[in-house]
This record gives structure tokens, sequence and C-alpha cells, in this order.
């Protein structure tokens, strides 16, 4: 395993793990753009909504992920930020609803491979961390910097329904909420493409009952051991 060019950091892991908000301070720390790829997958879930394109049809959502007219920015701040057809998304691709049709339409193959073209082409300039469900696995299955955010089901689904009041101000049900997060777990680590997965190569973290800042301090420090260790293998000996 080694670290040639850019630096990839790959944060994947479970829905309402706080994979966003570690992605993001990291990417700050280490000086790296930060790519959400949850949201290129929104976009296509949102647009197959619109369109009411059947979640279930591979062959038109093979088509419209090809289509689409996607664009990954870079802001001032160092955030990849996904537009479509050139705007920011819109606030409903962070719905529940959205959500649900996503892990749906994410199960596609034909759609995976667009987004995962545009992923590598995105962060392969100058590295990046990429948060998801398969960037350890399948998009930079080389990057030594790979990591599994997870916590218990309860957890993570607290923070979910913190998030959802927060977005719509409304008191969405804490037994659905639960419920919701549960099956597309399920679904996103059950499907035949890209499952949600941990394999030895990933470091374990676990994010219930931490702080932010406590998660993202110890990723930092695994990345700079695991930078140092790289350099040493690579100094010449004698
Ligand atoms: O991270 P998120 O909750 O915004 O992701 C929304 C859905 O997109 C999720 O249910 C699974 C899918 N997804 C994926 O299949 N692969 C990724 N790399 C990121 C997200």
């Amino acid at each position: 395993m080694s670290a040639p060019g850019p630096t990839i950091v790959a944060l994947d892991g479970p829905s309402g793990v706080g994979k966003t908000t570690v992605a993001q301070r990291l990417a700050e720390r280490l000086g790296l753009p930060y790519l959400e790829t949850g949201a290129m997958y929104r976009a296509v879930g949102l647009e197959a909504l619109d369109r009411g394109i059947d979640p279930d049809d591979a062959a038109r959502l093979a088509k419209l992920a090809g289509e689409l007219e996607l664009t990954l920015e870079e802001d001032e701040r160092g955030r990849v930020r996904v537009l479509l057809r050139g705007e920011p998304l819109d606030p409903r691709a962070r719905t529940q609803e959205v959500a649900e049709i996503t892990s749906r339409v994410s199960a596609h193959a034909g759609v995976r491979q667009t987004m995962v073209a545009r992923q590598r082409q995105s962060a392969g300039r100058r590295g990046a961390v990429l948060e998801g469900r398969d960037i350890g696995t399948k998009v930079f299955p080389e990057t030594p910097y790979k990591f599994f955010l997870d916590a218990p089901l309860k957890v993570r689904s607290e923070r979910r329904l913190r998030q959802l009041r927060d977005a719509a101000g409304s008191e969405p049900d804490p037994r659905a909420v639960l419920a919701e997060v549960a099956a597309r777990d399920e679904r996103d680590a059950g499907r035949a493409d890209s499952p949600l997965t941990m394999d030895s190569s990933y470091e374990l973290v676990e994010t219930g009952g931490r702080t932010v800042e406590e998660v993202v301090e110890a990723i930092v420090e695994r990345v700079q051991a695991i930078r140092r260790g790289l350099a040493e293998r690579s100094a010449p000996h004698g």
C-alpha cells in the first residue's frame, strides 16, 4: 500500500453517523478539498422524483445520470459544491423522501459508474476528503487513508431527528425516523453493487459519545501516523 499522488481520505459509514461535519472539519485541518458524494446521488434522486422516473428503472436512471448537468465546483473554503444545471441543490434534496428514493436510485450500477468517474476526476487532481459509502472500497481503493465511521442505530437516528428538526422546523415522529434510518442502511449495505461495507483496510472510528472535535483529532493523528509510516518505508536505507 503506497500513497502516490494527491492525498485521498476516504470516510465511509452509515447515515446519521456524523460523516458530513467530521469530513468538512477534517478537510479544513488537512488543507484538502471536501466532497460529499451523497449529494451527487441525491441530485439524481431528486431529479428522478421530479421527472416521475421509477426508482427501480435501471436503464432510465443510468441514462438520466449520464445526461444530468451536474458540476462540481470548489468554493473559497475548499468545499466542492454539487451544482445541478449550474444551481445549488434544492433544499428538498435533504428531505427523508429524497433520501429514501436516493437510496434506491443509487443501487443501480449504471448510475454509480457515472458518479464514481466524476468523483475520481474531481478528487484525483489535488486530493480530497471524500465521504460516502464506497469511497474506500470502489472509488479510491488504493488510498491508505480509510476510515469507517460508525455509531449505534439509536444514536444515528437521534442525530438524524435533530437534523430534520433544524432543516424543516417540524417535529418528525422519532419511531418513523428510526425505522427509515434502519431501512436505508439495510438497503445501502445489502445491494449487489458497491454495498456499504468495511474491510480490514479501514480503521473503525466510533462517533457515538464523542464530540466532533475528538473524532476529527483522532483521524488527523492517524492520517499523520500513516503518512510518517509511508515516508519511512520509502526513505532510502543505509
Ligand atoms: O450520505 P447521504 O445520506 O447523503 O447519501 C444518500 C444516499 O446516497 C444513501 O442512502 C446511499 C447513497 N450513497 C451511495 O450509494 N454512495 C455514496 N458514495 C454516497 C451516497
